[in-house]
């Protein structure tokens, strides 16, 4: 299932604010225009924070339109201290010093000392991304799920070029977590899903999952148990390419209304129905929630990029055309006012620059599906 899919009904929304923006939208096959140069995770052209994270290079005006993306750094966030959680995207500036996780949507709050996304009748959901990314790494969150029909909870890694990696957990069913994983947005002819049971009660308990997404292999653990492990080479289609999430991503972590009207039907069914609004839980809170105890980030580039001085961000190589995405490592700003022209001073770790065909998938949005 696609997460973020919560977001679709956002862009029009989004395009209304932040500087610049037009209402025109963008995909690989046609960029957004100089005027307003940055596509945004939502598929729209614009200035500010739409060059910020989710900003696609692939159909952002040049190739360098969209800031370079922050790299990973080693972190265990606790979320008793909120201060570093930007309540609004809009108004990033791309400072990671000043902010670890912006809220992309919706409103948060501290429930003793967790991080709680709620969930509204009229909010539509929250979702909070890390401001860094991470490009390949062992990230864990410990957290307790929503339980009512209808409703998901999600902690995943989102690139800009929408390779995605997913624990899910439809609120029909609190004994289960679920895997997944996307490539550059491709729904697949079959479903890259996986199905983990017998849990202990997921909205009752915390447990930890974690993505351990490493240059040659994918591994979903619970409680530190591994419960699945998909291979890269496993994933090489009938064109000799490997379907395989290889971009720096976000963590992001959200609480959305998949049972609603406008959802496909398969999605609703999937997560368990339409949402009852007049749940005893929803009347007694006022809202729907899921909680997040605490986030690691275990970041597998670490040792090359301490290695040498001064990087800081991420950005793609490469001319648009080729067929395949060359991540670089730079000493560029992340910065929306920051000056200056990119510097690649490293072409990358073999093993994590394995580039793979973009081919015609790249104007898929799985936002539209
Ligand atoms: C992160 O911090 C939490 C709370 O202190 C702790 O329970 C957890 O084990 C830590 N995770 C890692 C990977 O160190
Ligand atoms: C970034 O944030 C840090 C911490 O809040 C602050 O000290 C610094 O001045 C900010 N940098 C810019 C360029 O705004
Ligand atoms: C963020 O700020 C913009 C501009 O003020 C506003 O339109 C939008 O509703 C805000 N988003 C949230 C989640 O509060
Ligand atoms: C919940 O998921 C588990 C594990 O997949 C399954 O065995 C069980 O039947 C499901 N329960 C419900 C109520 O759907
Ligand atoms: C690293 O940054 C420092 C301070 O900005 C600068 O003096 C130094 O020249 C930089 N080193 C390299 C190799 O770019
Ligand atoms: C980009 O790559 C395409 C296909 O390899 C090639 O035809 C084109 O000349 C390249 N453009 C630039 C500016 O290098
Ligand atoms: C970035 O790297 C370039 C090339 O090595 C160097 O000239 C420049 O000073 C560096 N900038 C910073 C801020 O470290
Ligand atoms: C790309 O965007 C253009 C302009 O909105 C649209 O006409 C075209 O159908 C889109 N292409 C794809 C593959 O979505």
């Amino acid at each position: 299932m696609i997460t973020s899919t919560f977001l679709a009904a956002a862009p029009l929304l989004l395009a209304a604010f932040a500087g610049v923006a037009e209402a025109t939208s963008c995909n690989a096959t046609t960029p957004c225009p100089s005027s307003a140069p940055c596509c945004s995770e939502y598929g729209f052209c614009g200035t500010d924070s739409f060059c910020l994270g989710g900003c696609n290079p692939f159909a952002s005006n040049t190739l360098d339109s969209c800031r370079p993306e922050p790299l990973c750094k080693n972190s265990n966030f606790t979320f008793s201290d909120q201060s570093r959680i930007l309540s609004n995207f809009t108004f990033f500036d791309g400072n990671v010093s000043a902010y670890d996780w912006t809220v992309d949507k919706g409103n948060i709050q501290n429930s003793d000392g967790s991080l709680a996304l709620v969930l509204t009748e009229t909010n539509g959901g929250t979702r909070i991304s890390s401001t860094r990314y991470v490009h390949y790494g062992t990230i864990t969150a410990s957290l307790k799920t929503g339980r009512w029909g209808g409703v998901v909870t999600a902690f995943i890694t989102m690139s800009d070029v929408k390779d995605e990696i997913d624990w899910e957990f439809p609120g029909g069913n609190t004994t289960q977590g679920q895997s997944n994983y996307f490539w550059q947005g491709l729904i697949p002819d079959k479903t890259n899903g996986g199905i983990h049971g017998g849990l202990t009660d997921t909205f009752s308990n915390y447990h930890d999952y974690t993505i351990d997404w490493q240059p040659d292999a994918l591994t979903f653990s619970i409680d530190g148990k591994t419960v699945r492990t998909v291979k890269k080479t496993d994933t090489v289609d009938a064109k000799g390419v490997a379907n395989y999430p290889t971009t720096p991503a976000r963590i992001q972590l959200s609480l959305w209304p998949a049972g609603i009207t406008g959802t496909p039907q398969g999605t609703v069914d999937w997560a368990g129905g339409m949402i009852n609004w007049d749940d005893p839980d929803y009347k007694a809170a006022g809202q729907f929630y899921a909680l997040v105890k605490s986030v690691s980030v275990q970041c597998s580039d670490s040792e090359v990029t301490t290695l040498t001085s001064n990087i800081t961000s991420y950005v793609y190589g490469g001319n648009r055309s080729d067929t395949s995405p060359t991540i670089l490592y730079t000493n560029k700003t992340s910065l929306l006012n920051g000056a200056g022209r990119i510097a690649p001073i490293m072409g990358g770790v073999s093993g994590s620059l394995l580039a793979l065909g973009m081919g015609v998938i790249l104007g898929v949005n799985a936002l539209l599906l």
